[in-house]
């Protein structure tokens, strides 16, 4: 199969692009590097420096390379930026998504899965969150991505795009090879976060607020393994090239660990102290966010290899202790 990657210099987009190629179908990737790496693109796709607001350009990429499905990522993804900058976001995000669906309207492309977020649900009280639950975001970040989603439910009906959106949770970890991991400049993700003690480019890692209504005060989050989420992606395609019927699922792991928890994981794989400073709570953090993926179990098949933290940490350990400095573009 042809496959459109959007986004596939990106954390996400680079292990979709890899683990696509592995399963032996042909990939090309558009990003505008912005925020990706090329240095994170597999050798073996077809690499286009492109924006996916360049519509001449995303649709000449759709009809050169006969693409029958795409796999959208390209966005941008950090909720304090998307606070600061909403219509930077809007842009991007929301704009930038018209522009790909129009392309893929006139090239005749019917086939689009789509990276969403947890953020869409915004906060609520019961867990774990399920796809029933309503949609309510509050931050600019998942109200870009729910207004995507809503573009590609009428695009279905006015023009036959049909759509899966995965809602995801904390991804988290790096490919098993360690070839490839999460590099963000700057970082403010956990994990990635953790780690950098024990390579000695910072001193500790500060846990934002202990006074939450969570066992031991920290925010608890569901992690999820990077693989593990491909893997839901490339279920979710051929699904959805079978039934031809739109929908949405949550991809999570339906258990969730405080940062505390995930600070003395690392801890244990690492066999470093990584010293931890308590710190003021960070603006927005919802105290708990467990999904329910029942969904995407039963429908899509969809079955976790790496369910343990410990494993999630590990996979991005190997990749930190090989790129110590990250991506950098040339
Ligand atoms: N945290 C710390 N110290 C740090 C960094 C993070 O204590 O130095 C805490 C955060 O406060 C939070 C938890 O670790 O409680 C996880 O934080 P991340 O920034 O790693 O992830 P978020 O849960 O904030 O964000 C994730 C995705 C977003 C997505 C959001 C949906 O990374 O893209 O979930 O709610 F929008």
């Amino acid at each position: 199969m042809n496959v459109l990657v959007t986004g596939g210099a990106g954390y996400i987009g680079s292990h979709a692009t890899k683990i696509l190629l592995e399963r032996g179908e042909n990939v090309s990737v558009i990003d505008n590097l912005s925020t990706g790496y090329k240095q994170a693109v597999d050798d073996r796709a077809s690499f286009y420096n492109i924006d996916i607001k360049d519509k001449q350009a995303v649709y000449n990429v759709l009809v050169k390379n006969k693409i029958d499905a795409v796999i959208h990522f390209a966005a941008f993804s950090l909720v304090g930026e998307s606070m600061k900058y909403p219509l930077k976001y809007y842009d991007n995000n929301v704009y930038g998504t018209k522009v790909l669906l129009d392309a893929m309207v006139d090239a005749n492309v019917k086939t689009i899965i789509f990276s969403s977020t947890a953020a869409v649900y915004g906060d609520h009280k019961k867990m774990p969150i399920t796809e029933e639950f309503a949609e309510n975001p509050t931050n600019t970040y998942g109200d870009t991505k729910l207004a995507m989603e809503k573009m590609m439910k009428w695009a279905d009906i006015a023009h036959g795009i049909k759509y899966i959106a995965l809602r995801y949770f904390n991804v988290a970890g790096a490919y098993y090879t360690g070839e490839i991991g999460e590099s963000h400049n700057p970082e403010t993700h956990l994990i990635p976060l953790i780690l950098q003690v024990p390579l000695g480019k910072r001193e500790f890692i500060s846990i934002f607020g202990n006074d939450y209504s969570t066992p031991d005060g920290t925010c608890i989050r569901d992690y999820i393994h990077i693989e593990d989420l491909i893997e839901a992606h490339i279920f979710a395609m051929h699904k959805l090239i079978s039934t031809r019927k739109s929908n949405y699922y949550n991809l999570g792991s339906g258990e969730g660990y405080s940062v505390k928890e995930m600070i003395e994981a690392a801890r244990k794989v690492t066999h470093h102290p990584i010293k931890a400073v308590q710190a003021e709570r960070r603006a927005g953090d919802p105290a708990r966010l467990i999904a329910s993926s029942k969904k995407a179990e039963k429908e899509l098949g969809w079955v976790r290899k790496y369910p343990k933290v410990e494993d999630i940490i590990a996979s991005a350990w190997k990749f930190h202790q090989k790129h110590k400095e990250g991506f950098k573009n040339e």
